[in-house]
């Protein structure tokens, strides 16, 4: 039995190899979200959620998310880095149509609701608008 490039001899040994992957630990990864004052939030979170979620399950000011992640708020709007812009990932039409709304918009504005959060975004940096505090 072969896979990913290993070879078992029968499915239980399969089995013990996958359950022992099951208990490596997850990358976390870390975001620094900074409010317009400059107080700056350090925190981790593991891949797949949104960037949203990470701000709200981690108690950062600033990040009101009132829509609970359906676009349709703006109340998430973060400047994404110029570093870190590429890798967040396309703007879809409808977060473009919210971010059109938004009067403090900038070139490397997103709804953090709209990132997902991968492993390649571990350092990622983002800083709240001044109308979000
Ligand atoms: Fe409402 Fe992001 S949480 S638009």
């Amino acid at each position: 039995m072969r896979q990913s490039g290993l070879h078992f001899c029968c499915v239980a040994h399969l089995g013990i190899v996958a359950r022992s992957r099951l208990r490596e630990p997850r990358l976390m990864v870390k975001i620094k979200f900074i409010e317009h004052s400059g107080q700056e939030h350090d925190v981790e979170t593991n891949p797949g959620a949104s960037v949203m979620v990470a701000a709200v399950s981690n108690g950062v000011p600033g990040i009101d998310a009132d829509c609970g992640g359906a676009c349709s708020c703006a109340t998430c709007h973060v400047y994404v880095d110029q570093e870190w812009l590429e890798r967040t990932g396309e703007i879809n039409p409808t977060e473009e149509a919210m971010l059109s709304l938004s009067t403090d918009r900038k070139d490397n504005s997103r709804l953090s609701c709209q990132i997902q959060v991968t492993e390649d975004l571990d350092g990622l940096v983002v800083t709240m608008p001044e109308f979000q505090f």
